[in-house]
């Protein structure tokens, strides 16, 4: 232990002894080590006479202050698990798996290391919210940095993940049966989980309460559905993961959100040589960067596209991207039981009627950028209309803003949103529609896009 040696061997027997016998033997007066460990005089003191049981990070501040290694921090460990077991608190783990392929998102993971790992002294839970499109990779982020933190040593006391199962009108799972797995799974016993949702919410506060615990809340339909699940202590961290941009939550929760979008070229393409396999990417790179270009770069195609080709021996990247050049065959892209459009359906689903009507209809206006006023004529409703259905549609990440009247939208999803159009929507109207669509866009060509896209 070196300088870490009780200075009277075989004497301190608490932690609280142990504490005095080396302030002691420095010569430090009480008020003197509560200066140097920055924990107040009162509080120095209940710890030394065990009336008070030391945290992790007290103890880590006595090491650095009395230079004894890691000698009170592996005590207060032990004392912080005994007391853990005592209390039944069951550590979870409950992060699935991640992939050993896991490509990019440098900037994305550094973001949630600085927001939730606890560097700043805040006394809130940090939050933060991964949203996107689906398919472009917001599970996969979320578990990847939630590994990565755990690995680093954070979130000892354990990490719970919840598939929170939106957006469909449905399908979302509700917070008072969510909170009953989540308090079973820190090992409240069934009988002691309350009838009443508000007092579920606090048992589940209560019980993370001084706790190092990351929440993972998978694939949240609204934000009402994450307020009753959000720890209060500051030791705890909270993921989420989106399609929508959750409106009302930050009104509330003081969160960080990360918008993502699909990966940059030589990312996809190092994603389907990670499947692949070097031998076969290498035959055919320029193969290689087609194909992902007709996946539109979008993490869930690209993987089904790549799949395919493993799974199919014969299948050269070249043939794939031959296969793939109709939009009918990249949407009906599938690998087992995942389909691509069927990705697409569950946030289509959730739209309301004029949203979903609107959205069908961007698949057959031409041209990349979506402008409010081309789409208000061209669906006969008011510019302020149009441009209130648009941002429904950016909220359910659909398409993404440009600017306050101006979007983007997907290749994949624009395929997507023209299929149905095709599907749902009379020929003849749709055909109008285009015709409409086409004289607009080409007018405001000749005149204001150029210095919109600039
Ligand atoms: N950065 C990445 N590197 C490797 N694979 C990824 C990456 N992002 C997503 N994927 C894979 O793409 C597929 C879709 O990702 P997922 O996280 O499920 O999307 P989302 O949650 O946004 O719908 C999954 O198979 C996932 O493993
Ligand atoms: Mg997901």
């Amino acid at each position: 232990m070196g300088s870490g040696c009780p200075p009277d061997a075989g004497g301190p027997a608490t932690f609280g002894q142990l504490l005095r016998a080396h302030r002691k033997q420095r010569g430090l007066s009480l008020a003197q080590l509560a200066a140097r460990v920055h924990f107040n005089r009162g509080h120095v003191s209940k710890i030394e006479t065990d009336k008070r049981p030391p945290s992790v990070s007290f103890a880590e501040a006595c090491d650095r202050a009395l230079n004894v290694g890691s000698t009170f921090t592996t005590i207060a460990s032990a004392l912080k698990a005994a007391a853990r077991q005592q209390q039944g608190w069951v550590q979870p783990a409950q992060l699935p798996a991640t992939k050993h392929n896991f490509v990019g998102r440098r900037d994305c993971l550094n973001r949630l290391d600085s927001r939730l790992q606890g560097h700043d002294q805040s006394l809130a839970v940090p939050v933060a919210v991964i949203n996107g499109p689906p398919g472009v990779g917001k599970t996969a982020l979320a578990v990847q940095w939630a590994h990565q933190a755990v690995n680093d040593g954070h979130f000892a006391d354990g990490q719970l993940f919840v598939n929170l199962e939106g957006p469909e009108p449905g399908t979302a799972v509700a917070p008072f049966d969510v909170l009953e797995d989540l308090l079973r799974a820190v090992g409240v016993p069934p009988e002691r989980i309350p009838a009443d949702l508000g007092q579920r919410a606090a048992t589940f506060r209560s019980y993370l309460h001084g706790r190092e615990v990351l929440l993972v809340l998978d694939n949240a339909a609204n934000a009402q559905q994450i307020y009753h699940l959000l720890p209060g202590s500051p030791g705890c961290a909270v993921v989420v993961t989106s399609r929508s941009r959750l409106p009302g939550l930050l009104s509330q929760v003081d969160a960080v959100t990360l918008p993502l979008t699909e990966l940059c070229r030589p990312e996809a393409a190092m994603l389907i040589r990670a499947i692949i396999g070097d031998v076969r990417a290498d035959a055919d790179p320029a193969a290689l960067a087609a194909l992902a270009e007709r996946c539109g770069h979008l993490p869930l195609a690209l993987v089904l596209a790549a799949e395919h080709i493993v799974s199919h021996q014969h299948r050269s990247a070249d043939a794939l991207a031959t296969e793939l050049r109709t939009e009918h065959a990249r949407l009906n892209l599938a690998e087992g039981d995942v389909v691509l459009r069927n990705a697409f359906d569950t946030s289509y689903n959730a739209l309301d009627e004029q949203s979903a009507r609107m959205f069908r209809l961007l698949g057959v206006i031409p041209g990349q950028l979506i402008d409010a006023a081309v789409t208000a004529a061209t669906a006969d409703v008011s510019q302020d209309e149009a441009v209130r259905l648009l941002r429904n549609l950016a909220s359910a990440h659909l398409i993404q803003r440009q600017d306050e009247r101006h979007y983007l939208m997907h290749d994949l999803l624009r395929a997507y949103a023209a299929d149905l159009s095709r599907q749902l929507d009379g020929e003849p109207g749709r055909t109008k529609a285009m015709r409409h669509a086409a004289d607009l866009v080409s007018a405001l060509n000749s005149s204001v896009v150029p210095s919109l896209v600039a």
